[in-house]
């Protein structure tokens, strides 16, 4: 039976991540546990940067975005010699299983070290949502708030001016955050990985809007699919729509953590712990259909990413 656990948080940080500290740690010590952070993701591993904490850490910091226990990525992680030494530090501590909240990248690093002696559990932390093993990803609905804030503040802004903005959200490869901000926030138009550039379209599109007497126009780009600062120009020649660029940026990142987030992540640290306890490693957790499952991280890699057709749907037909 295990006996001390240590958590991580690695990759973005996301708001949710202190409360999926808490959900762990509570559990733990109900389980009889010893709980243990390591700071600054799995560089605290290698550099012995680990603590003792006791039952209440980080209950007065659930509110907050960010996390506690920082954050870092450690590509060098990858190496087998740097893991070695991260699972020398850790058995020298006693501590025998981890909880890794984070993205997919570090999933691996999970998976590789329960295969090393130390059981992990990776919780799928990053705002993206592009976890396919879970419906949602803890930070992913606090960012889309955040997101939709931005977004209705920029629209008075712009209706004010009847203007068109392009405005550039987050999400790393993965689309999410752009359709459900499109959806909330009645945008005009998105463009993400599954809806590519269609210049004419577009073009189209803001043209009847103008012809129409729409008072502003929103434009939503899901971040690495194009310029947005070519885009506008190209919007502003063609159409005639006074247009402004606008890259939302770390905004999306921060803030305090909504309450379903809040529950969600509770839910996920707990489970993670009482996966652990049965002896239960080399898995990731998700929340599929409000329910808690795990995966096999390996296998959890070649799950298909939801492609939400019927969001497309649902925002064509808003159109
Ligand atoms: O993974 C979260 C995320 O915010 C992505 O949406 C974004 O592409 C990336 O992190 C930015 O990373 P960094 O803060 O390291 O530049």
């Amino acid at each position: 039976m295990i006996k001390k656990i240590g958590i991580l948080t690695s990759g973005g940080d996301a708001p949710g991540m202190n409360a999926a500290l808490v959900g762990a740690i509570r559990t733990g010590y109900k389980l009889g546990k010893e709980m243990y952070v390591v700071y600054d993701g799995y560089k605290g591993l290698i550099e012995n940067n680990f603590t003792k904490v006791d039952e209440h850490f980080a209950e007065d910091k659930m509110a907050h975005g960010g996390t506690l226990i920082k954050t870092a990525r450690l590509p060098e992680f990858k190496e087998e010699k740097v893991r070695q030494l991260a699972v020398e530090n850790l058995k020298k501590e006693g501590i025998e299983a981890l909880i890794v909240i984070g993205g997919d990248g570090s999933y691996m690093g999970a998976k590789r070290l329960t295969e090393m002696g130390i059981n992990c559990v990776g919780l799928p932390g990053t705002i993206d949502n592009d976890i396919a093993s879970s419906d949602f990803t803890i930070g992913f609905d606090t960012s889309l708030n955040n997101i939709c804030d931005a977004i209705d503040k920029i629209s008075e802004t712009m209706a004010s001016h009847n203007r068109c903005c392009v405005i550039e959200v987050m999400g790393n490869h993965c689309p999410d955050l752009t359709l459900y901000a499109g959806i909330a926030c009645n945008a005009d138009y998105i463009i993400t990985c599954d809806r590519p550039l269609d210049e004419k379209d577009l073009i189209k599109t803001l043209k009847e809007k103008k012809a129409a007497k729409q008072d502003h126009v929103i434009v939503l780009v899901a971040e690495k699919q194009l310029d947005i600062n070519e885009l506008v120009k190209t919007i502003a020649k063609e159409t005639g729509w006074d247009t402004r660029a606008d890259v939302l940026g770390y905004i999306q990142r921060g803030g305090t953590p909504s309450a379903m987030e809040r529950v969600n992540a509770i839910r996920m640290g707990a489970y993670a712990v009482e996966l652990l306890d049965r002896g239960i490693g080399g898995v990731c957790v998700g929340l599929v259909d409000n329910k808690l499952h795990y995966y096999d991280i390996i296998e959890s890699f070649d799950l298909e990413r939801n492609k939400h057709e019927d969001l497309y749907r649902t925002f064509d037909l808003i159109k």
